[in-house]
């Protein structure tokens, strides 16, 4: 799925599950606000605390408004939606945040637990890394709480390393040298 360079220009693509059933893929826009609100209140609360690692039931207004307004310049933020009778909602959110000057990024991603083991994850993952790899990014990486055994299994299924975090020993950190980057060839 090549999904990085449209997504920058608001244009959307689609991909099918692995039951199936087709996902559109695009750029969060600031009209996602509600929409995405009430995936993040849709998920289980293990899914929430493991994605947002806190017991929220729905996100602050500041969080919402920074999450849908993400600087094209400084990442991408992806939506993942499905739809029921012509109504569309959002199924998955995944993002990757850019640190230019040191050449690093950080991800994150989360997928409505009715539609997890389905592929969207890994492919939510693997586009994120593409889209690393284009922006030059020596090192993408991802703070998982050491529990989330299934993020931990995406990431080493992804191609990423899972170490210890010194910094924090209630989570793990997951890393991985994109493809064609020039930190690969070090
Ligand atoms: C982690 C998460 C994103 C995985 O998304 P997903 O769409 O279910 O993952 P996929 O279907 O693409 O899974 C790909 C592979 O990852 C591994 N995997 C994913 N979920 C797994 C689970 N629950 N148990 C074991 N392995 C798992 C498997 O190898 C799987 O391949 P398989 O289904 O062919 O065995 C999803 O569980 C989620 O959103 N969790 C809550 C939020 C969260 O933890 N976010 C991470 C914050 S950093």
């Amino acid at each position: 799925m090549e999904i990085t360079a449209h997504s920058h220009t608001g244009e959307a693509m689609f991909t099918m599950l692995t039951d199936g059933s087709k996902v559109e893929i695009r750029a969060i826009a600031a009209q996602d606000a509600s929409m995405l609100q009430a995936f993040v209140r849709r998920l289980s609360a293990r899914s929430r605390h493991f994605r947002f690692f806190s017991a929220v039931v729905e996100l602050p207004m500041a969080l919402l408004e920074r999450l849908v307004n993400q600087d094209h310049r400084r990442g991408l933020a992806l939506v993942a939606l499905s739809e029921q009778q012509g109504n569309p909602f959002i199924i998955a959110e995944a993002r990757c945040v850019l640190d230019e000057a040191e050449r690093t990024a950080e991800f994150a991603v989360a997928v409505a637990d009715e539609f997890q083991r389905r592929g969207l994850g890994i492919e939510l993952l693997k586009t994120l890394v593409t889209y690393a790899s284009k922006k030059g990014v020596r090192r993408l990486f991802g703070e998982i709480l050491a529990d989330n055994q299934p993020m931990v299994a995406l990431a080493r299924r992804g191609g990423f390393q899972i170490q210890t975090n010194d910094l924090d020993r209630r989570t793990v950190i997951a890393s991985i040298v994109p493809p064609g980057s020039d930190a690969a060839s070090e």
